[in-house]
């Protein structure tokens, strides 16, 4: 089937989540920060990923800020730099205003030229969300921003799948799925999406039962992957 509804992950796919421990590593103020800020990022990422799976195995949801503040204290201890709490109020704010990847408006752009309905659907809060799409200025391309908390469990329970055909009224199959992150990709291939997994960083496939339908370095081919 035609796609009709092309639904992207946010933090990763289009936000560089990467991008607060880089900018304050150039800021004066953190000279710590500068030969550690990429495996800062690096740990703060798998641990906000590992808890909020965590969270929802166990039932014990709570919302993205907070898992995303429990993963930055985890890696500013690994990392050795737990005393600094100046280092950490500035990239909590950071987090708050993290730039899209450079090709995203343009692509979003063009899925909308063509006709197609466009989603964010992320663990993300929607204040948080709110506060990402402002700062990258998309918010005139994407037909709706879809939280989790509107079901109250992460990723990738089939619960917060489920929310793009209630929402759009449409097939999985009209529904192409991006993500950077191979085990969202992957369990939307599960689900029954068309799936696309946006790989930056040229990591090995995610052993898991389903696999991402294709695989992209970056997000300029989107449009032809879903036709438009
Ligand atoms: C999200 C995380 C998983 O935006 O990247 O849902």
């Amino acid at each position: 089937m035609a796609i009709t509804t092309c639904v992207f992950d946010a933090y990763g796919t289009l936000f560089d989540v990467t991008a607060a421990a880089r900018q304050a590593a150039k800021e004066p103020d953190f000279p710590a920060l500068a030969d550690r800020w990429a495996d800062l990022a690096n740990h703060w990422r798998l641990k906000q990923v590992q808890y909020t799976w965590l969270r929802a195995v166990a039932d014990a949801h709570t919302d993205f800020w907070e898992v995303t503040q429990n993963g930055l204290d985890w890696a500013l201890e690994a990392t050795g730099l737990e005393g600094d709490a100046t280092l950490r109020k500035r990239l909590l704010a950071l987090y708050w205003e993290l730039q899209a990847y450079p090709e995203v408006p343009a692509m979003l752009r063009t899925l909308k030229a063509a006709g197609k309905q466009t989603a964010i659907l992320s663990n993300g809060s929607p204040d948080m969300l709110n506060g990402a799409v402002q700062s990258a200025g998309i918010g005139d391309v994407l037909d709706d921003v879809l939280s989790v908390e509107s079901v109250g469990i992460f990723k990738p329970d089939a619960r917060v799948y489920d929310m793009v055909g209630q929402r759009f009224d449409c097939a999985k199959d009209e529904v192409l799925f991006v993500s950077s992150n191979g085990w969202d990709a992957a369990a939307a291939t599960g689900y029954g999406f068309v799936t696309a997994w946006v790989n930056r960083a040229g990591e090995p496939m995610d052993r898991l039962p389903w696999t991402p339908l294709t695989v992209l370095a970056d997000l300029t081919d989107i449009p032809q992957v879903a036709g438009a």
